[in-house]
């Protein structure tokens, strides 16, 4: 028993594991950041904002649902630099994951995250393929929220400092909305959630002209 407060003391205790490079690997919030509270409960996964309402980097991403790796894919995203190969890899906040797998559609408070990294070749065993780089070269958030201009946001991260949310009118929005298949989210590159949203009836309208016109001219 008296073991027992003393490591409960120990561990109230105890400092605070502090970031301090800038992007670093994506998972220095893993051991010292957020999770349960002392009280046991959970503590939410949606977004968090500073007073003058800037995106606040999501903690422990890495240990959300991962949606997708794209692999060079080209299009304008910032991150991804001509003649360097990099992953972009998605994940999710799991609240919204489970609404999602119930509805086929995203529920108020979603965040996907995009993170970058470099593609690198051979090294210790690999001879061929590539694999992902340690380091973090980017990281692009969407969050779905009703405080929002137009109930969606982008955040581009630089390092962890809090974000700005993108204005409107920008390529970020007009790009989304013109072709992502689920309420401007890319979920024809999402293999668990494509079916999904099919079978529910929620794929946009643009994604499905694009699509069927597609086929048309085939
Ligand atoms: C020309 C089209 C295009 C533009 C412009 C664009 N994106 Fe994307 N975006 C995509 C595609 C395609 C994906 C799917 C990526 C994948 O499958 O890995 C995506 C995925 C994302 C995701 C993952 C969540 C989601 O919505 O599917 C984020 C976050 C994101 N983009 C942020 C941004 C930001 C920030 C900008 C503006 C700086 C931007 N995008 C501009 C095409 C675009």
């Amino acid at each position: 028993m008296l073991r027992l407060a003393f490591l409960l003391i120990l561990f109230v205790t105890m400092p605070q594991q502090e970031r301090v490079r800038s992007y670093g690997t994506g998972n220095e919030g893993v051991v010292s950041r957020s999770g349960p509270d002392y009280n046991g409960t959970v503590q939410s996964d949606g977004p968090n904002y500073t007073a003058d309402g800037q995106m606040k980097m999501p903690e422990r991403y890495r240990e959300w649902i991962f949606l997708t790796s794209g692999l060079d894919m080209s299009y304008d995203h910032a991150a991804a630099m001509v003649g360097h190969s990099s992953f972009g890899n998605v994940f999710v906040n799991p609240s919204a994951y489970k609404a999602f797998e119930k509805t086929g559609t995203w529920p108020d408070k979603t965040i996907l995250v995009l993170e970058f990294r470099g593609a690198e070749g051979a090294s210790s065993i690999n001879k061929q393929g590539k694999t992902e780089s340690q380091e973090l070269t980017g990281v692009e958030v969407h969050v779905k929220d009703a405080k929002l201009d137009g109930g969606w946001g982008f955040f581009e991260f630089d390092g962890d400092a809090p974000a700005k949310v993108v204005k409107r009118p920008s390529s970020c929005y007009q790009c989304h909305e013109n072709h992502a298949a689920v309420d401007t989210t890319f979920v024809q590159f999402y293999p668990t959630l494509l079916g999904l949203a099919k079978a529910k009836g929620a794929l946009s309208p643009a994604y499905l002209k694009e699509i069927g016109s597609a086929g048309t001219t085939k």
